[in-house]
């Protein structure tokens, strides 16, 4: 069993909790994009879905999944998304893919938001990096005032929204809770990749050919 595989079965796990005329937030990267193909196969109707980045929308309008602006629902049912870590406490690290801003919106808008991952992503403690969307307005200053723990990711483009991605690499992860009021504090922070356990409602990790499910909140 190779690790796509894995994000294939715990991808098509989550994808059997969709309902016919939920409202549904679709996540990005490689464990969602196995979701996509999965979800469209179950020929649900009156789905109302939004994408947290360009690449999972046009994937999913090649499914046939209908997806939509989010700017009209104010809730959604179910949101599903990968993540780069996730510890037992059900602290994530988002934003290996830069779409970490738009993911946290939607996890946060969903009554139940649904983590997948293959068996790399659980982790005893969290290592970083830890990914940041900065606004460009004020950029330098943004980033002398964060100091030498962040820097540009090389080669990222610009958000959707135009921000633009970096990463931090520094002290503080022991105490994850912490660390997110830091890095929220800036100004110049418009998102950063730690997810706390009160956004998620349950992770399934795949592991050879089966699916751990952990409740979380
Ligand atoms: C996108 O910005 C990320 O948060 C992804 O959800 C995360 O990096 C997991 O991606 P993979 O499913 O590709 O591992």
């Amino acid at each position: 069993m190779t690790l796509d595989d894995e994000k294939r079965l715990a991808a098509e796990a989550a994808a059997e909790l969709v309902e016919s005329g939920m409202t549904v937030g679709l996540g990005t990267g490689s464990t969602v994009a196995h979701l996509l193909p999965a979800l469209a196969r179950r020929g649900l109707t009156d789905l109302r879905c939004v994408a947290t980045s360009p690449a999972t929308e046009a994937q999913a309008r090649s499914l046939g999944i209908p997806v939509e602006e989010f700017n009209t629902l104010q809730r959604l049912d179910l949101a599903i998304d990968g993540t780069d870590e996730v510890t037992p406490d059900g602290w994530l690290i988002k934003g290996g893919g830069g779409a970490h801003l738009r993911e946290k919106i939607v996890a946060a808008a969903a009554e139940r938001f649904v983590v997948i991952a293959d068996s790399t992503k659980p982790v005893d403690a969290l290592r970083g990096p830890v990914p940041l969307e900065l606004f460009t307005f004020g950029l330098s200053s943004t980033l002398a005032r964060l100091g030498e723990d962040v820097a540009p990711r090389p080669g990222s483009p610009p958000s959707p929204d135009g921000g633009l991605i970096a990463d931090y690499r520094g002290p503080g992860l022991d105490d994850p809770a912490a660390l997110a009021a830091r890095l929220e504090a800036d100004p110049g922070v418009a998102a950063q990749g730690l997810f706390p356990p009160r956004l998620v409602s349950e992770i399934f990790v795949a592991r050879g050919g089966d699916v751990e499910r952990t409740t979380i909140g």
